[in-house]
Parts: C-alpha cells; structure tokens; sequence
C-alpha cells in the first residue's frame, strides 16, 4: 500500500437524542398494536420523541459538540458542515446553517442532503472527497431526524417504526492512513421505486394546505414489506461488493453497522454474510429507525461500548426512501 496516500477518518463522534421515550406500550393506547407484534416484527422496544417546543436542531448542535470536543477540534477549524436529514427544523434556512450558527463555526460552508435512511453514508463520502482533495479540510458530518413530526399516529403500519434523534461525526485527515481511515464506499440509488415510501405533502408539488391532496400524504408513507424485500436483496449486494472490489472476505469483517431499520433485515443481512451476532452491532431496540441519524448513533454507541478498536474493519450500509443506498468500507 502505497503510504503516501491521503485518507479520510473519523475523528471524533457525538450524539443526542430527546430524553423523553416512548415505548410499545405507550402505542398500544394510541393505536391497534402490541407490544409482542412490535417486538416479534421489528425488534423495536421504545423510540426517542420530540417534546413540543422542541427542535431537532437543539439535538444537532449537542451531538455536533460532543463530536469536536472527542477530536479535539474548535468550530472555527471546521471547513463544511453537511447535515443529512429529511426533516429539517425549516425548508429555508437549512438545518445545517443552523448547527453552524448554534456552534459559532464562523469559517463553514453548511448545507443539508437529502437522501432519506442512506443519508449520512452519502454525506460520509462527499467528506471523504473533501478532506482527500484537501488533506486540512474538517468536515462536520450529521445524521438528524425528527420523523415523529412527519408520522401519522394513526398509522399503525409505520407510527411504531420512527424515532428522533442525531449523531455527528468530525472528518479529517487520518494520521496513519494504511492503518486507520476510510477505504472505500458505493452509492446508488433507483429512482424507480419512489412511490413505495414517500411523503408528497409540503413540497412544491403539493404545497402546504393544498386541498388536492388528502391529509394522510402530509406525513411518512410506506409499503413496508415491498420495502423490505428490496433493503435485504440491496444491502448484502453493497456488502460483498466493497468486501470483494478492496480484497477483503466476510471473515475480515470486525463489524457491520447497519441502518436501523427492522432486526429482521438485520438478521437476514448477518445470515447471509454469515456473520456472528457480536460482529454487527443492533441498538433498533431502543431508537427504532432514525433515518439519517440511525448509523452515525449505531457507530457511536458501538465505539462507547468498547465493541471498536483501533484498525478496526467495519462496513457500514444504508438503504431508504426514493431509493437510496450506499456502504462505506472503513479501518476505525
Ligand atoms: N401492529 C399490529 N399489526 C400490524 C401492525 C402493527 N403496528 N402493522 C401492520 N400490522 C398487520 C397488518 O395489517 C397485517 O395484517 P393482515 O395480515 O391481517 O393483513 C399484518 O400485520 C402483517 O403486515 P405486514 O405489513 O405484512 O407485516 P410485515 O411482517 O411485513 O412487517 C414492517 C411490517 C415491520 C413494516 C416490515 O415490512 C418492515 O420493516 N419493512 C421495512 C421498513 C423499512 O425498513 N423502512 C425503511 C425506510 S423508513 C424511512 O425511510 C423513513
């Protein structure tokens, strides 16, 4: 390997999420459900949710903090913060402009990406890009969501899948880039499928309050089990293939951190790969599925609970709405 190479790598993560919970329980006074078909289909225990008077923004900033202060970097370093979300505080400002004001980050660019659950995958590569083109650049990459604010409670078959939340992570230049750093990613998207998992209401083609639309479409809708079929085929397909194209086998693999979506795809991506269970780590149980924010909190937590070290080979992989998906092969 060539030691001259310019790598990218995580320097410091942070996250935050509302305090208050709600749990299977709570749902089984709001809708037709129970705790055992949420547990038995899922995997999901309880999510985090916005309080009223809350903003996502006020998590994004904390998490974003929390991540300079782990790599020992002040706001003003940072070059570009990228905020991938779907549910941003407002459509105008973006909700990256307002992590960069609430961090005094005088010297960013800021701006937000759209690519629902493969969001932060995406928003990990284009700083990957940045730092390898210019080796000072800091970027500041965040996953935030507040998809409770865009859930039909009413909805049974996707109210009990969402959670809030955000995870931050500090790009820069890695140190030791044969040893530490990211490697390799894959993004795609197939365009196709976007009538299975949409939220048409408040954009331009239907504008807030247009009677055109029935009231239902101004929240998250999905046809989940379509949408099932298609994150299993899509994630393993991402998985071997970076593995494969980087010279890597399954058996290399120190762990798979995928987008949180159901335990069950989860289960179905770590047999097919044959993976033990502690090479891929699952925090579903607790959050639910928080878009963008779901695998930048599943890096962070895997990294507090001492499940990475140093040299690490970790995969992550995403899939979502529109549909999006991409893998990012790294050494922690
Ligand atoms: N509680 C109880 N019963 C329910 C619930 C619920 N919350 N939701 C649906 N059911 C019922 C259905 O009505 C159906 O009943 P029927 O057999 O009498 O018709 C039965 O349970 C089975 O429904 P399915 O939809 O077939 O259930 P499935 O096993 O597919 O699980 C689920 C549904 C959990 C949504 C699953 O399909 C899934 O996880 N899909 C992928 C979702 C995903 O990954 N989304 C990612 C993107 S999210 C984003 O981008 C914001």
């Amino acid at each position: 390997m060539c030691l001259n190479v310019v790598r990218s790598t995580i320097l410091g993560m942070g996250m935050a999420v509302p305090p208050k919970v709600l749990t299977n329980h709570d749902l089984e006074k709001m809708v037709e459900t129970s705790d055992a078909w949420i547990t038995e289909r899922t995997g999901i225990k309880e999510r985090h949710i916005l309080e009223d008077g809350e903003n996502i923004s006020q998590y994004a900033i904390k998490a974003s903090k929390e991540a300079l202060e782990r790599a020992g970097i002040s706001p003003e370093d940072l070059n570009l913060i990228i905020c991938a979300t779907v549910t941003p505080d407002y459509l105008i400002p973006s909700l990256a402009v307002l992590v960069q004001e609430g961090l005094g980050a005088s010297r960013a660019g800021a701006f937000d990406l759209s690519a629902t659950c493969s969001g932060f995958v995406y928003a990990l590569s284009i700083a990957d890009q940045f730092v390898k083109v210019n080796p000072e650049c800091k970027v500041l990459v965040l996953g935030a969501e507040a998809l409770s604010r865009k859930t039909n409670w009413q909805d049974r078959s996707i109210c009990v899948l969402l959670g809030d939340g955000a995870g931050a992570a500090v790009v820069g230049k890695s140190p030791k880039p044969s040893q530490k750093g990211i490697i390799d990613f894959i993004l795609g998207a197939d365009g196709s499928q976007w009538p299975l998992l949409t939220l048409k209401g408040g954009g331009s083609a239907f504008p807030p309050f247009d009677d055109r639309l029935p009231k239902e479409e101004y929240y998250i809708k999905m046809q989940g089990r379509e949408v099932f079929k298609f994150a299993t085929r899509v994630m393993e397909r991402l998985a071997l293939e970076l593995l494969e194209r980087n010279g890597f086998s399954k058996e290399d693999l120190d762990l798979l951190v995928p987008h949180q979506a159901n335990l069950r795809i989860i289960e179905y991506l770590r047999d097919r790969l044959n993976l033990p269970k502690e090479k891929v780590f699952v925090n579903i149980d607790k959050y639910g599925n928080t878009s963008a924010a779901s695998i930048p909190i599943a890096l962070y937590e895997a990294e507090k609970k001492g499940g990475l070290k140093e040299g690490d080979l970790v995969l992550l992989v995403a899939f979502g709405g529109g549909f999006t998906f991409g893998g990012v092969l790294l050494r922690w």
